[in-house]
């Protein structure tokens, strides 16, 4: 990628964030090429190539959009994109009724590594933490999803370059970012509360620090919660929170507090408590009359690679419940469906 116009512009940037980590840290563009949306709850993506033949690493994601223009925003890590094309439509909700060519925005090797929704400031990532691009990595191309909700603003002609700007550095970074996504499949009959769970043991000897996480779900989810499940001497479950949130509220990347740490052998755990009024079943799936389940936790490790495990999946409702998991006890039944 053009990695170096960017340098000029942004000297004084530039010169305070490299003071303050003792490197040097750039910025790139990652911005819709002044597209004019058409329709309503349209979603657009555009990719870029990050540099093979170098690493790179992420260290921060600086938003350039403003609320009134972009609803939500989505960062792709693809091993390949969605299409070969410079902006591609790439609706997730998009009803099978749509008659143009839709692609998603990943190929192949798909993780979310950045959110952004309703005016939310700067990510930056921990001290001397980045998510690592280009070179060997299994992040090749860097998808920039916009979802754009209404289009009035549109009409008059005017074009849009919603964003974000990466700030990224070259000097290897000691701790690598990455992100697990939990989530399930499954149903939810009609008119009732259904809890969609799912949790996987750690398998690989790695210290996973979670710093941030993002719960999802469309229009049916009340919480969504997340757990390290540890047993103590015992042989009781002990259930540390690692986030939980109305994922109603703007569905980005919020900070872990605690310095909670997660080791081999640990469980990871989420649930989506769902209520549906709905007179038919409901299924998960992409479009507004299915529904999603997804936690996504963001953390470091020391060393040379993030988690190997990239998904947490389970079959859902009503196939699996935490109460029939074997492994699980002393679950915290309200605590994990109460906000
Ligand atoms: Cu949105
Ligand atoms: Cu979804």
């Amino acid at each position: 990628m053009a990695f170096y116009h960017m340098l000029l512009w942004f000297g004084i940037a530039l010169l305070s964030v490299a003071s303050l980590n003792g490197y040097k840290v750039e910025r790139y563009s990652l911005l819709m090429p002044n597209v004019r949306p058409n329709k309503p709850e349209l979603y657009l993506c555009t990719p870029i190539k990050v540099n093979f033949t170098r690493n790179y690493y992420i260290v921060g994601f600086e938003p350039n959009a403003s609320m009134n223009t972009a609803h939500h925003m989505l960062l792709y890590g693809c091993k390949t994109p969605g299409s070969s094309k410079p902006v591609w439509d790439c609706g997730e909700m998009a009803s099978e009724e749509s008659t143009e060519e839709s692609a998603s925005p990943c190929n192949l090797g798909s993780q979310v590594i950045y959110a952004w929704a309703r005016d939310a400031p700067m990510l930056r990532l921990p001290k001397d933490v980045g998510f690592e691009v280009g070179g060997n990595s299994p992040i090749q191309y860097l998808v920039l999803q916009v979802h754009y909700a209404h289009i009035d603003k549109f009409k008059d002609g005017s074009r849009d370059n919603s964003g974000v700007f990466l700030h990224y550095t070259e000097r290897p970074m000691q701790r690598l970012a990455g992100v697990l996504l939990l989530g399930t499949a499954g149903l939810i009959p009609p008119k009732t509360v259904e809890y969609m769970e799912t949790s996987c043991e750690i398998k690989e000897n790695k210290t996973i620090h979670p710093f941030a996480f993002r719960t999802h779900t469309h229009s049916l989810g009340k919480v969504v919660s997340g757990y390290r499940v540890r047993a103590n001497e015992r042989g009781i479950d002990e259930w540390t929170l690692l986030g939980k949130h109305d994922p109603l509220k703007p569905q980005m990347f919020y900070p872990i507090q605690n310095d909670i740490k997660i080791h081999k052998s640990d469980i990871v755990a989420a649930r989506c408590t769902m209520e549906s009024r709905r007179n038919s079943i409901t299924y998960i799936g992409a479009t507004n009359k299915d529904e999603m389940c997804n936690f996504y936790l963001m953390y470091w490790v020391e060393g040379k690679s993030p988690l190997e495990q990239k998904y947490c999946f389970s079959r859902g409702p009503p196939l699996y419940y935490w109460s029939r998991d074997q492994e699980l006890n002393n679950i915290p039944n309200r605590e994990a469906s109460t906000l």
